[in-house]
């Protein structure tokens, strides 16, 4: 299946958990591509102080080595500097004292769904190389420097930013800088914000020694994810010295073993702490952890040899987390006993998936929540579903991939906030309640292989937001309801393996924005209707495996962006619309097993 667009399927479900992982990691460091000059700058140059003309002309200079493939620095003309986009002025000195040059990245991905597997494909922008510019260091007075985003094509990082040293937020995030940081980095001494976050796939920053972290106590903010750590055999006591550090991110780091024991904690402010990907992550350092009462979000994804005693003492303790994500963890046992500690606080975000749990949430609990991911455990009860009624704030539920079985009970209509709700790959049986309609804030609905008998509930035609369906891989029987014709912001409607009946409902026109449609494998009859034409963004077509006759209407050749179009297996007969000719995106067309005549035009 297909569903092209930047950012509302992020949450689709691949079938293999290396997938998963590769969509997490890249989600995490592409979705940062907002704007240059998102916050446009506030402090413009104040009365009478214009741009100092050296600055101007570094600032050229240092334009003239960036990529540049639009109008991004269409305002950098005349002589005043301090108002072009991306640069503001102190409005006393008239130094330039803050210089965005973020680039404003973009990528789309598609997911595609072959051979029962799940599998995504990023249309990466290609940036051009960008160089730094020697003339940055005649802006002495910068306090802010942002070059995030930008490639420039494993350069080393240049030390002469080290010589900046009013400096007070530095941004080389996903810049594609290669080699080690350099020490000279201890230079900056006023720094509250360091973001050094490396390219997701072709990055090699390293960092053998971080000594000089400790000589920067302003710090509150640290991102050295995607670095690699795995010589800085003392990190753990260098980030201990920085009392005034809140965020700290050091994701994918390859951060060395820690033995104990370790040294009293001392992070009194820290809000965030994410160690996700980091396999020498300790139980130790959990119980260390347990002393970190201002933690609000834990991220503790695929470390490894975590255990749920030391994650009982941790969390225990921490009194107010709101997000937590222990997913990609061996965790063996009862989710409640991870929860027990966190029940009823202000827990909002909570990810346990991929692990080996079982069991249930415990009734009255997690009443915050508003995101809960358990999918890929070893869940059996449907208790769980059937205390959703309790967590009325839930916009995010997936319970994919368990061992779930018994009805949905009609209690999932309470969950009137759901936005998202996956109950795919269970053993799922009974029918889609009826009050499955009152969730009208749904945007994506995954029931897919699972044992659900009965007929769609005409309901579903008050899913009016829903923009994906799937009930594939099902027993579904009956026909498809005309309300389904409500459901106009759909992208995908996958039916595909039921054993659903009758005609393809003409009102199916109604879903303009389909973009994938399966309906193979059911025993669906009648024509094809002329009303399919108006689906025009539509790029992936499944009918085949039904009993469908009639002639394959002319309409076809209106769905302009059609690249697999599969018909086989039904009882289609007539000529074979000439009008196919015409789509030119075409890239897969299975007719066989018809009754067709008539000739593929020759321009596929
Ligand atoms: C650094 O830049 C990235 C991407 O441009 C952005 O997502 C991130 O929030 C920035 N870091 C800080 C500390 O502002
Ligand atoms: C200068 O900028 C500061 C903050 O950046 C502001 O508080 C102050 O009012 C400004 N002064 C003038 C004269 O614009
Ligand atoms: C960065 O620039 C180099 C050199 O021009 C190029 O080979 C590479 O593909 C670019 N990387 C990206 C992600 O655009
Ligand atoms: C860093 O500071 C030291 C001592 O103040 C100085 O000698 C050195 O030149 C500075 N390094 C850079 C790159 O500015
Ligand atoms: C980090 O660098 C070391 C060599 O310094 C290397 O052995 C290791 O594989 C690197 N880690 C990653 C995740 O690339
Ligand atoms: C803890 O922080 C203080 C500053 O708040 C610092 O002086 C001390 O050295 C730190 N202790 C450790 C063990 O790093
Ligand atoms: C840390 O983890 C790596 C794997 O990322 C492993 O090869 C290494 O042996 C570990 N180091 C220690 C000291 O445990
Ligand atoms: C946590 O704090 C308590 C006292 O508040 C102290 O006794 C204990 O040693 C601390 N633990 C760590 C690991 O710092
Ligand atoms: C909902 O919460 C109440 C009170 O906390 C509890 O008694 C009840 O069992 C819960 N209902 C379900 C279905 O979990
Ligand atoms: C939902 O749809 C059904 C049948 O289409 C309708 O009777 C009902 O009023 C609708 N509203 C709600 C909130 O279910
Ligand atoms: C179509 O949606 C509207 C709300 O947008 C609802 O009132 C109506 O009942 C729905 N029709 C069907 C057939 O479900
Ligand atoms: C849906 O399609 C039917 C038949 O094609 C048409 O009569 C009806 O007006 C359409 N409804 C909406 C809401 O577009």
């Amino acid at each position: 299946m297909t569903a092209a667009g930047s950012g509302s399927f992020q949450d689709g479900r691949i079938a293999s958990k290396r997938l998963m992982m590769l969509v997490a990691l890249l989600l995490v460091s592409c979705c940062l591509g907002h704007g240059f000059g998102d916050e446009d700058h506030v402090e413009v140059e104040g009365i009478g102080s214009s741009c100092m003309e050296n600055e101007r002309r570094a600032l050229l200079a240092i334009k003239s080595d960036m990529y540049d493939p639009g109008d991004r620095f269409s305002s950098w003309t005349g002589k005043d500097c301090c108002g072009w986009r991306g640069v503001a002025c102190d409005n006393t000195t008239g130094h330039v004292t803050k210089l965005d040059l973020r680039y404003p990245y973009t990528y789309t991905y598609t997911y595609t769904y072959t051979y029962d597997m799940w599998d995504v494909l990023y249309d990466v922008e290609t940036i051009g190389a960008s160089k730094v510019n020697p003339s940055l260091q005649e802006l002495k007075y910068l306090k802010y420097l942002d070059l995030s985003m930008n490639n420039f094509s494993h350069a080393p990082v240049p030390k002469m930013i080290a010589s900046l040293v009013h400096l007070e937020y530095l941004n080389l995030s996903n810049a594609m800088f290669d080699g080690p940081i350099p020490p000279p980095f201890e230079n900056l001494s006023n720094l509250h914000y360091l973001d050094l976050q490396g390219w997701y796939y072709d990055d090699f920053l390293h960092v053998d020694d971080l000594d000089w972290l400790s000589r920067i106590p302003s710090l509150k903010y640290i991102d050295m994810s995607f670095v690699n750590l795995s010589k800085a055999i003392n990190w753990f006591y260098v980030i201990n010295s920085i009392p005034a550090l809140e965020v700290l991110r050091l994701s994918y780091a390859d951060l060395p073993y820690v033995p104990s024991p370790l040294p009293p904690f001392n992070l009194t402010a820290i809000a965030t702490l994410d160690l996700s990907w980091n396999s020498n992550i300790t139980s130790a350092m959990l119980r260390w952890l347990s002393n970190a009462t201002s933690l609000e979000n834990l991220l503790l994804s695929g470390c490894g040899s975590l255990t749920i005693e030391s994650l009982q003492v941790a969390l225990g303790a921490l009194s107010n987390l709101k997000e937590l994500d222990l997913s990609f963890n061996s965790l063996e046992g009862e989710i409640r006993e991870i929860l027990n500690n966190v029940s009823s606080r202000g827990l909002k975000h909570l990810d346990l998936s991929s692990n080996q749990l079982s069991g249930d949430i415990p009734p009255g609990s997690l009443r915050d929540l508003e995101y809960l991911d358990l999918s890929w455990n070893s869940i059996v009860t449907l208790h769980i579903l059937a205390s959703l009624g309790n967590l009325t704030n839930l916009r995010h539920l997936d319970l994919g991939y368990n061992l779930i079985s018994g009805e949905i009970p009609p209690t999932v209509g309470d969950s009137v906030r759901l936005e998202y709700l996956d109950l795919s790959n269970n053993g799922i049986n009974g029918k889609i309640p009826q009050a499955i309609g009152n969730l009208s804030n749904l945007l994506e609905l995954h029931l897919s292989g699972n044992k659900i008998v009965g007929w769609i509930p005409p309901s579903i035609g008050n899913l009016t937001n829903l923009v994906y369906l799937d009930l594939s891989y099902n027993n579904i029987v009956g026909w498809i309801p005309p309300s389904i014709s409500n459901l106009t912001n759909l992208v995908t409607l996958d039916l595909s393996r039921n054993n659903i009946v009758r005609w393809i409902p003409p009102s199916i026109g109604n879903l303009t924005n389909l973009v994938y449609l399966s309906l193979s494998r059911n025993n669906i009859s009648g024509y094809i209707p002329e009303t399919l034409g108006t689906l025009i963004h539509m790029e992936e077509l499944f009918l085949s495996n039904n009993n469908l006759s009639g002639q394959i209407p002319m309409t076809i050749g209106k769905l302009h962006y059609l690249q697999n179009l599969d018909m086989s297996y039904n009882n289609l007969s007539g000529q074979i619309p000439t009008t196919i000719g015409k789509l030119h995106y075409l890239q897969n067309l299975d007719m066989s097993y018809n009754n067709l005549s008539g000739q593929i035009p020759k321009k596929i």
